[in-house]
């Protein structure tokens, strides 16, 4: 095979040999004594990057989010997220399991709801229902096609969740690439929640990490159910190490991928065969399928790998595409045009 283009995730990226380098003079202690320079240096510069008093280090998105829920609610409450929500759907049933927390799940548009959507959704105070406690968005968002919420938006459903004193948690997963295509300093976004959780080992190209940040009690709150969940780290400056590297160069660059993902895009829609879903493509994620009856994604997916270029294909009639640090335009030019060839292929 002469080249090979991996395409399934922005999670499967390696480090640099600077970030390598970087990792390896990383000075280390043990954090769960609270003495780890590296980890405090990621907490304290994620934080100031997203305007919230603290910040923990975690081992990954999921878990993040997760002693979020945890963080915000009790047993027997319930949260509002979009039905495609990550926390949802694609965390082993999450919230239900770790907190004791139902989700009621709201249809959006390419991932998003708006505060009308949101209107009459909070359960009256009564002894038979949940308590309505949180309301969890997701930016960008991952089966919405990396769509990029709108900041006002976001702003009017914070003014509604402070209204009605409800908890409002952003999985920001992807929120570096949601700031730099919506053209905001993280901070702008970030600041609009009670907690934001953000991942170092998607598009910014670390090998692991997450980190969640808040109110200084918010993450006192998470430091013990990280502990409770056995997320303690010892020398775990070793990895916030490459998150650290991350976070301080690989944010701007995020720009290449967005434009990458367009060349993709452009195939899919220049394929008769095809089509995007979502239909919008504003980050570094390309969601398709094939029109109805015209080709099998799981046969596709396996044309493009025999031709070494991988895509993930969650579903059985579902594809998506990721750019990513370690594909660059001449690669996605490549990966375009098999696409097109090999979805014309019977
Ligand atoms: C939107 C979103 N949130 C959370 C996660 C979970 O991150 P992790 O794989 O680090 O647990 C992902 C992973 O792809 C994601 O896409």
């Amino acid at each position: 095979m002469p080249f090979l283009i991996d395409l399934r995730s922005d999670t499967v990226t390696l480090p640099s040999p600077e970030m390598r380098k970087f990792i390896f003079e990383a000075p280390l202690g043990d954090d769960v004594f609270g003495e780890d320079p590296t980890i405090h240096c990621l907490e304290e510069e994620t934080a100031a990057l997203l305007g919230h008093e603290a910040a923990i280090f975690m081992p990954s998105g999921t878990m993040s989010n997760q002693i979020a829920i945890k963080a915000h609610t009790h047993p027997g409450d319930e949260l509002l997220c979009e039905e495609n929500a990550h926390i949802y759907v694609w965390e082993a049933g999450g919230p239900a399991v770790h907190s004791g927390v139902t989700s009621r799940t709201i249809p959006g548009k390419a991932g998003q709801f708006t505060l009308a959507d949101l209107e009459g959704k909070i359960r009256p105070i009564n002894d038979h229902y949940t308590r309505t406690s949180l309301v969890c968005l997701e930016n960008t968002h991952n089966r919405g096609g990396g769509s990029v919420y709108p900041l006002g938006e976001i702003q009017r459903i914070r003014a509604w969740t402070r209204e009605k004193g409800l908890a409002f948690h952003l999985d920001g997963a992807r929120m570096w690439n949601a700031a730099v295509a919506g053209g905001h300093k993280p901070f702008e976004i970030a600041r609009e929640f009670d907690s934001v959780s953000v991942c170092f080992s998607k598009g910014l190209g670390a090998p692991v990490g997450s980190a969640l940040v808040g109110s200084k009690e918010l993450i006192r709150r998470a430091r013990r159910i990280r502990k409770l969940f056995g997320g303690g780290l010892r020398q775990g400056g070793i990895v916030a190490a490459g998150a650290l590297f991350a976070l301080r160069n690989n944010i701007s660059r995020l720009k290449e991928d967005h434009e990458n993902a367009q060349i993709i895009a452009n195939a899919v829609r220049n394929s008769p065969n095809l089509m995007l879903d979502p239909d919008c493509v504003e980050t570094n994620l390309v969601w398709f399928r094939f029109k109805q009856g015209s080709g099998s994604a799981t046969a596709l997916a396996a044309k493009l790998r025999s031709q070494g270029v991988l895509v993930s294909n969650p579903l059985p009639d579902l594809l998506r595409a990721c750019t990513h640090l370690n594909v660059d335009r001449g690669d996605c030019e490549k990966s375009a045009e098999m696409i097109e060839i090999l979805s014309k292929q019977k």
